[in-house]
């Protein structure tokens, strides 16, 4: 696919739903009791993954509109063994949550996915559901996992990678142990999960980087309205910022401070981004933003910021590309265990497109001018992140981008490039 360069982006978008809270509204709404509706559901391939997967599992999943389900939850307990390995695609939300929550349930279960997701690390989540008390084998502490359910008991568990999807998988698990779990976080990390729990009964208790869940004797969770992916809002307002003349409107936007992370540092750097309209929705702050070019300076992004950002790294490397100076970013090791090696991904598409761009172990140093790139050739290597960020570069590069595999956008945005299509003056 070419990806023509472009003047500007103007006009008013509303994003799908967010992907990390669909994922968790169909997972605790699979081990509720009774019925409940999610809204403005966020529909692509990782989130039909979960569908799928606690389908298998013996879940009523009815989901006749686009954006709107309804699932039969089937009790704390009431998931049942599956007839075949539970297939998560690439989605490791999926596969990291689903196994803190099969940790608990009667029975056997394997988890696989896609050649990526078997690449990807989950000994992190086996390390603590063992020390709970459950049954788990891993591939050389990859995917396939086989988890068989025990008697759990609670534990103190102190991450050692800031990472929501383990935080996530322990506190699930944590509803099947005997006695609290609580998990402590170095950084903080996307909450969505303490914000479903305790909206669905359980006991969440949250202080100064620990997160404590008891076990409930049933969850109700009500009906969930998911706010737009502020992830999916992301090239966009990269977009919007580095194209002259633009001015984008982005309505009904989840604004959860544990994942805004890429606002404070464009903010910093000169963007003119404004919130407004700001409420709560389902449980989650949301808001409308408003978008309007600018120049930009470089900056710095450290470990402690990471994990609000962790996601729009790469699209922080193509800001910084067309901001004045050097930019770093520090302390983001957690990129190489994305969907694919974030770090090596980004900086060798970037550098095709002409950008001075150096890999580090931990993150990338990005020496940035204040021109459009000369655009060229990359491939998202079946990432959705690095195919929205080649999508991005084409429209702000001077020769624009040709992208291999652009189809990858389907992971987690599938209408990406007619949403942006809609918005972009040429
Ligand atoms: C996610 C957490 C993040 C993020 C991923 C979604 C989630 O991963 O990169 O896209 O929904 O919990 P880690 O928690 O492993 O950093």
């Amino acid at each position: 696919m070419k990806i023509e360069p472009a003047k500007a982006i103007r006009g008013h978008i509303a994003v799908p739903g967010d992907k990390s809270i669909s994922h968790r509204a169909v997972l605790v709404g699979a081990i509720a009791d009774g019925e409940m509706r999610v809204e403005g559901f966020g529909r692509s391939a990782d989130t039909e993954s979960t569908i799928t997967a606690v389908r298998a599992l013996g879940v009523t999943v009815h989901d006749d509109e686009v954006d709107v389900l309804r699932v039969e939850g089937a009790g704390l307990r009431g998931l049942g063994e599956a007839s075949q390995p539970i297939d998560c695609g690439n989605s490791g939300t999926t596969l990291r949550l689903l196994t803190g929550i099969l940790a608990g349930q009667e029975g056997r279960f394997e988890l696989t996915g896609d050649a990526s997701l078997r690449r990807r690390p989950v000994d992190r989540i086996a390390e603590p559901l063992a020390q709970m008390g459950a049954h788990v084998e891993t591939d050389d502490g990859n995917p396939p996992v086989a988890v068989g359910g025990g008697a759990l008991h609670g534990i103190r568990y102190e991450l050692p990678v800031a990472s929501a999807q383990v935080k996530s998988c322990v506190l699930l698990a944590g509803l099947y142990a005997d006695g609290r779990t609580t998990v402590v976080e170095p950084v903080t990390t996307r909450d969505h999960t303490e914000r479903l729990l305790a909206a669905a009964g359980a006991t969440v208790t949250r202080r100064q980087g620990r997160i404590s869940v008891g076990p409930p004797e049933r969850l109700e969770l009500p009906d969930v309205s998911v706010p737009g992916d502020f992830s999916a809002a992301a090239p966009f307002i990269v977009a919007a910022t580095l194209l002259p003349g633009s001015e984008l409107t982005i309505h009904d936007v989840g604004l959860n401070p544990t994942r805004t992370g890429l606002l404070d540092v464009l903010e910093r750097m000169g963007a003119r981004i404004t919130a407004f309209h700001r409420r709560r929705s389902g449980g989650e702050p949301i808001g409308d933003l408003e978008v309007q070019s600018a120049e930009l300076t470089a900056t710095k992004v450290t470990a402690d910021e990471i994990p609000r950002l962790v996601d729009e790294l790469p699209l922080f490397a193509l800001a910084a590309a067309c901001a004045r100076g050097e930019s770093r970013v520090e302390g983001a090791r957690e990129l190489r265990m994305k969907e694919t090696d974030r770090i090596e991904t980004v900086s060798t598409s970037l550098r095709a497109l002409g950008i001075r761009i150096t890999a580090r172990d931990d993150g990338f140093r990005v020496r940035g001018v204040p021109s459009r790139p000369m655009g060229g050739g990359m491939s998202s290597h079946g990432d959705h992140r690095i195919a929205m960020l080649g999508a991005v570069a084409g429209l702000v590069s001077r020769q624009g981008v040709e992208l291999e595999d652009p189809r990858a956008v389907a992971v987690s945005f599938p209408g990406f490039f007619e949403l942006l299509d809609s918005v972009t003056q040429r």
